[in-house]
């Protein structure tokens, strides 16, 4: 069984093929741009991590490049296709919108293009996100809800994706699934997003900003939890006319973004010098995933306790950047 991971590189791209190189008859193709949005040596050791083991095989590829795309599919003949790969990050959208029209719509389309002419591809997967769900004011979130209200382009794009998928698996019959992320986080985690941040401002003693003065209420996700969600559907596409799903991914516990803090700076036994920040444009105040869809149709959503993730993290975190 040979499964392509785009975005391998990435955050969630890394722990998925990780997960996926343990089960042993399962051949993990990855492909990433290796771009620089956010520390590249964070990439490289996430993939010299992955090339350690025989049953993987790297590509860079820009998604965005529809011929070498077309071809490295034609060539390795995929059974499934699991798109992670996408600008990330809903602040970033409001300094660079152009970025995310390139990989998360253009990109994403050649994914779909390429999926659809490989008839030995019986399922697509892709990320989406929880912030499509715009300012919703109903929780906890259920697929079903508005999602037509955008606040960001970033979640325009991803929007976007849901849609085009839905017209794939329309015509194409191309079984393709949409998965609403809620806030990941774990080891090798984006330096861009709040755990990294805090963690690192509390290490190294500089000054750290909390938005909405930490009133901010996420549904954190520990990232392992979310890819043993995406191994358990892999082989599970949708039976339906039109072969498209959407599922939340969440843990269902949401907690304030202060309190998240707290537990950081419990478990570092140090202090944060914060300076607090209002909210900022574009940002949702609550996120919190109605999870029953998934847990009833593909399987029970593992619960990794929050602490537990957040000292994972810091454990990985304090290692990692003690070798640089
Ligand atoms: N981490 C979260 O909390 C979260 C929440 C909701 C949705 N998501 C979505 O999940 C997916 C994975 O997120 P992540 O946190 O691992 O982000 P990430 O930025 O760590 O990973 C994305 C990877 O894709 C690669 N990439 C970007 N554009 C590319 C292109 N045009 N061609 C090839 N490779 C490209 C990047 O180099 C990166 O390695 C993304 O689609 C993201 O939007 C993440």
């Amino acid at each position: 069984m040979k499964v392509l991971v785009t975005g391998c590189c990435g955050f969630i791209g890394f722990h998925l093929c990780k997960k996926l190189l343990d089960i042993k008859v399962i051949k993990v193709f990855g492909i990433d741009n290796l771009n620089d949005y956010y520390d590249i040596n964070l990439k490289k050791s996430r993939l010299k991590f992955l090339k350690k083991n025989k049953n993987f095989k790297f590509n860079k590829i820009d998604i965005c490049d529809d011929k070498k795309l077309n071809k490295n599919f034609k060539i390795n003949k995929y059974n499934y296709v699991v798109n992670l790969a996408a600008q990330a990050g809903v602040r970033y959208s409001i300094l660079n919108p152009k970025q995310y029209f390139n990989s998360n719509l253009l990109g994403f389309f050649n994914v779909l293009e390429a999926s659809r002419s490989n008839k030995n591809i019986k399922h697509l997967i892709f990320a989406s996100t929880s912030s499509v769900y715009g300012n919703s004011q109903k929780f906890p979130l259920k697929e079903s809800y508005e999602t037509s209200k955008p606040l960001t382009f970033y979640a325009a794009s991803k929007k976007s994706n849901e849609v085009m998928a839905h017209s794939y698996s329309n015509i194409y019959k191309l079984p393709t699934t949409a998965l609403r992320f809620f806030t990941v986080y774990g080891p090798y985690g984006r330096p861009d997003m709040a755990l990294f941040k805090f963690t690192e401002s509390i290490v190294k003693e500089k000054k750290l900003e909390l938005y909405n003065n930490g009133n901010h209420y996420r549904d954190f996700t520990y990232v392992d939890d979310i890819v043993e969600a995406i191994v358990k559907l892999i082989p599970k596409p949708s039976k339906k006319d039109i072969p498209f799903e959407v599922y939340n991914l969440g843990s269902s516990k949401p907690i304030f973004l202060k309190k998240y803090l707290k537990i950081i700076e419990n478990q570092l036994n140090k202090k944060g010098k914060v300076t607090n920040k209002k909210l900022q444009i574009g940002d949702v105040k609550k996120t919190h995933a109605s999870t029953q869809k998934f847990n009833r149709e593909i399987g029970k959503i593992k619960l990794t306790h929050i602490s537990k993730g957040i000292s994972n993290f810091i454990k990985w975190y304090l290692m990692h950047y003690k070798k640089k």
